[in-house]
């Protein structure tokens, strides 16, 4: 069996039918810095030409572009950030955000920093971490073209983020994974069942060490844009078991979280999270977690 056929054929085990596709071109409007209605003219002007996504409050796809959307006037004032859909929805999903204390545990280059921001008016604080020097170039660059003031960046592995000796109310792990097809034509050749344990295993570091900066009460939200479950719904089935967080239930769109792995039962909570197979979006995970009280 190629490489190819094995991941499809696991994909169909957890209920989905491979399709290669290529998800459409997004956008996200920075509301602090600019009006939908007169950004979505000014482009039209410029033969950029966008449409709401139904299932986004600020998302837009590309709909057709005379130029580059990463090289107008607007982008370059911060207006908006190019932001795949499903990218949008993690940092959508905490609540009451604004004047909180919130950690971008792995947060180069910085789409979902500036969407925090952007939720958050400004207020509180954003603490990003990254591990890769280029990246966090990036992201700097990022925040400085969005005008973020309320956030800071290191230069530090989140599985060390005690030594910041601050505990977060929101804590967003945007986590480092394999990836999925449709962002990397040759995804399938690259890709081995022992990267995906690898990931998994770090992802797992990653979520051990934010829980422990985490306040009472307080939000996590875990991301991977892999189609793997090893990195998803196997990850938060230990998450519950293991460190004393909770799975929250979340409106989002995408599918229920798979609780039946290759023959593996899953604990029925993790149906909570949301699977996003490759679409008109890339393929997607997330969840939403608490503290236990
Ligand atoms: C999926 S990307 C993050 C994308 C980012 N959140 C955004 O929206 O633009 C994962 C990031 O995790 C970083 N990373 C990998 N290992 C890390 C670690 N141990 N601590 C912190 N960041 C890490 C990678 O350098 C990469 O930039």
């Amino acid at each position: 069996m190629s490489k190819r056929d094995f991941f499809i054929n696991r994909y169909k085990q957890l209920g989905w039918n491979f399709v290669n596709i290529r998800p459409n071109q997004a956008v996200r409007i920075n509301r602090n810095n600019s009006e939908p209605k007169e950004l979505l003219l000014r482009l039209k002007n410029s033969g950029v030409q966008l449409e709401q996504i139904p299932f986004l409050k600020n998302g837009y796809w590309v709909i057709q572009s005379k130029v580059s959307v990463g090289a107008t006037a607007e982008y370059l004032l911060g207006f908006y950030s190019i932001q795949g859909a499903a990218s949008q929805i993690p940092a959508s999903l905490f609540t009451k955000i604004r004047g909180r204390k919130v950690l971008d545990a792995c947060a180069a280059p910085g789409g979902k920093t500036v969407q925090l921001a952007d939720l958050m008016g400004n207020t509180g604080l954003i603490v990003g971490l990254d591990v890769n020097k280029r990246r966090l170039r990036a992201l700097s660059n990022h925040l400085e073209r969005c005008h973020i003031s309320n956030s800071i960046a290191y230069l530090l592995d989140a599985r060390q983020s005690s030594v910041l000796n601050l505990k977060f109310d929101r804590i967003l792990i945007d986590a480092p994974c394999s990836g999925n097809f449709t962002m990397d034509k040759n995804w399938f050749n690259r890709r081995t069942i022992k990267d995906i344990k690898q990931n998994a295993k770090l992802q797992r570091e990653l979520l051990r060490n934010c829980a422990n900066c985490l306040e009472d009460h307080g939000e996590i939200v875990y991301s991977t844009c892999s189609l793997e479950p090893e990195e998803n719904e196997l990850n938060m089935d230990w998450a519950v078991a293991n460190l004393n967080l909770k799975i929250e239930k979340i409106d989002c769109y995408g599918e229920k979280g798979v609780i039946n792995i290759f023959g593996k039962k899953l604990n029925n909570i993790v149906t909570r999270c949301r699977r996003i197979w490759p679409g008109k979006t890339q393929g997607f995970f997330v969840c939403k977690l608490r503290k236990k009280w």
